[in-house]
């Protein structure tokens, strides 16, 4: 596997392979990989020629108040993963490569971005679909893979591929979850034994609010109550958001129909946690 950390020597790997007609597959990440970004990478190595894995934590992307000085790195770990998952390239850029001196642009996506996350954490979508334009435009790869479990960011993904014409194939993949239902997360290691017993709440009620749309409920506020009780239930818990939505535009809807995505985040204590299902009526 090789490990390359200058932009243009990544562009130059991907040019090489595009001349032989090979096809590259791409999964963009901030290190700390779990089972869900292996997934990822299991299914691109599957499809694709050539495999790129990037380990970059995006600065833009946290809010002042947010981790990015304690967000989790293990890059002796990621490593071990991508060699082991048949990763080719391991794309490590420095902060000074992706953002010089001089660094202007950005990409926002608003309308998508207005809601939920981008409420919760300003600026955050910005970062997110200016480093994923930058990385797209460096690795030049066909395919890209996302987990499903960040819902609001491979909408927004997809948006900004479609807006810019950036012709690469957006995949979206299942959420991995842990054995009692907690989506895989690198966060996850800031929750204390206690609150990790108790975060498969956000699930459970997610699940609620699924049963009460498969069972015949039509209309989204019964909906949200049935998956604000959930966590209700629990006083340690605090809720951002418990929404159902339509699935393109992230806009709450009033009537489950045809399909939509039940959104979730709360908070216990300090940490953090979203999720998201998608519901089709039967
Ligand atoms: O999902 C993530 O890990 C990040 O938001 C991404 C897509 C790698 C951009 O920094």
């Amino acid at each position: 596997m090789k490990i390359i950390r200058s932009p243009a020597s990544m562009t130059a790997w991907s040019e090489g392979l595009r001349r032989e007609g090979l096809t590259i597959g791409f999964v963009p990440t901030m290190g700390a990989l779990h089972e869900g970004h292996r997934s990822l990478i299991r299914k691109a190595r599957l499809q694709c020629d050539a495999l790129v894995v990037s380990i970059f934590v995006n600065p833009t992307q946290f809010g002042p108040r947010e981790d990015l000085t304690k967000y989790p790195r293990s890059i002796s770990h990621d490593r071990a993963i991508c060699r082991k998952e048949g990763v080719d390239v391991c794309f490590e850029p420095t902060v000074e490569a992706m953002y010089p001196t001089g660094f202007q642009t950005t990409v926002t996506v608003p309308a998508i971005a207005r809601r939920w996350e981008g409420e919760a954490r300003p600026n955050h979508f910005a970062g997110v679909a200016t480093v994923v334009t930058k990385l797209f435009g460096i690795v030049r790869p066909h395919q890209a893979l996302f987990g499903q479990k960040d819902f609001q960011q491979s909408v927004v993904v997809r948006q900004l591929v479609k807006d810019l014409n950036l012709g690469i194939d957006i995949v979206v993949r299942p959420t991995v979850r842990e054995q009692d239902g907690l989506a895989m997360s690198s966060r996850n290691v800031y929750l204390s034994p206690e609150a990790r017993s108790r975060a498969v709440m956000l699930y459970k009620s997610l699940q609620v609010g699924a049963e009460v749309i498969r069972t015949g409920g039509r209309d989204a506020k019964t909906v949200r109550l049935a998956m604000a009780q959930v966590i209700s239930q629990e006083s340690t818990i605090t809720t951002d958001y418990l929404v159902v939505c339509d699935p393109r535009t992230l806009e709450p809807v009033s009537s489950v129909n045809p399909r939509v995505v039940l959104l979730g985040a709360v908070r216990l204590g300090p940490v953090r946690l979203i999720d998201n299902l998608l519901v089709s009526v039967p």
